[in-house]
């Protein structure tokens, strides 16, 4: 089997921000699309309250100035920490973002988006159900889909359910033999694999099946050289300067 033209951009810049603001923010949503950059990755979970939001980690220690598990607190204790102060003074106040306001922005900005799935533990099949239902409704009548990825098989299930219309990527952290069954049985149109695990054989093995293959997180424009020469469809990155190629 042959796979079909890749849809979304080439490059997707990861964590919502690249390297030039704090992640998983709307201001480091505006720099990338300032740099030129056309599709955003970032990560979404719940709060205890049930609305998703971005965050990377399952704890707010490292990216906010709270503390403790991200979805013990509800939405509006979330929306008042700092999410960027952490980063650089610049950006001291800036919030996390809910799907909402994330969506809005790259909408207006005409960016694509990759929406990672991320549940907190115990929570996978409830966020991807929500993130999913709620991506269908915020980026309808967009031209190109949100492409929902996670690592969580669970989460992707409960995603397809929740909106079968929306296109589907298995993530990998590590390359293992059950890849393929997983893809069928949760109907993704790609795989997303870290590069270090990409072989020519991998690359081969993921189109024969018909699948997309991107990989993350690459960061410099001679390893992005090697990966394309394998047939990587699009690859996800912190570097703005690479991103804003298209
Ligand atoms: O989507 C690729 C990448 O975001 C997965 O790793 O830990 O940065 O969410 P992580
Ligand atoms: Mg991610």
């Amino acid at each position: 089997m042959t796979t079909a033209p890749f849809p979304w951009p080439r490059w997707i810049v990861h964590r919502g921000g690249g390297d030039a603001a704090p992640e998983n923010t709307l201001a480091g949503m505006l720099l990338a699309a300032f740099a030129g950059a056309k599709m955003v990755e970032f990560d979404v979970r719940l709060s205890a309250d049930g609305v998703p939001f971005l965050l990377h980690d399952d704890t707010l220690e490292r990216t906010t100035d709270g503390h403790g598990p991200a979805d013990a607190l509800p939405w509006k204790a979330l929306s008042r920490l700092d999410a960027g102060a952490w980063f650089s003074p610049r950006f001291a106040d800036e919030p996390l973002p809910s799907l909402a306001d994330a969506a809005q922005l790259l909408n207006d900005h005409g960016l694509c988006a990759n929406v990672e799935i991320k549940p907190g533990p115990g929570r996978e099949a409830d966020t991807g159900a929500r993130v999913a239902a709620d991506c269908a409704r915020l980026f309808a009548g967009q031209p190109q889909p949100p492409l929902l990825s996670s690592f969580s098989v669970a989460a992707l299930a409960a995603a397809r359910d929740a909106a079968p219309q929306l296109p589907r990527a298995l993530l990998l952290a590590e390359w293992h033999d059950d890849w393929l069954a997983q893809a069928q049985a949760l109907s993704v149109c790609a795989i997303d694999l870290g590069w270090r695990e990409l072989t020519a054989e991998r690359v081969a093995a993921i189109h024969q099946a018909g699948l997309w293959l991107l990989s993350w997180t690459v960061n410099d424009a001679d390893t992005a050289q090697a990966l394309w020469a394998m047939g990587v469809d699009a690859l996800c990155t912190d570097a703005l300067a690479l991103a804003g190629q298209g």
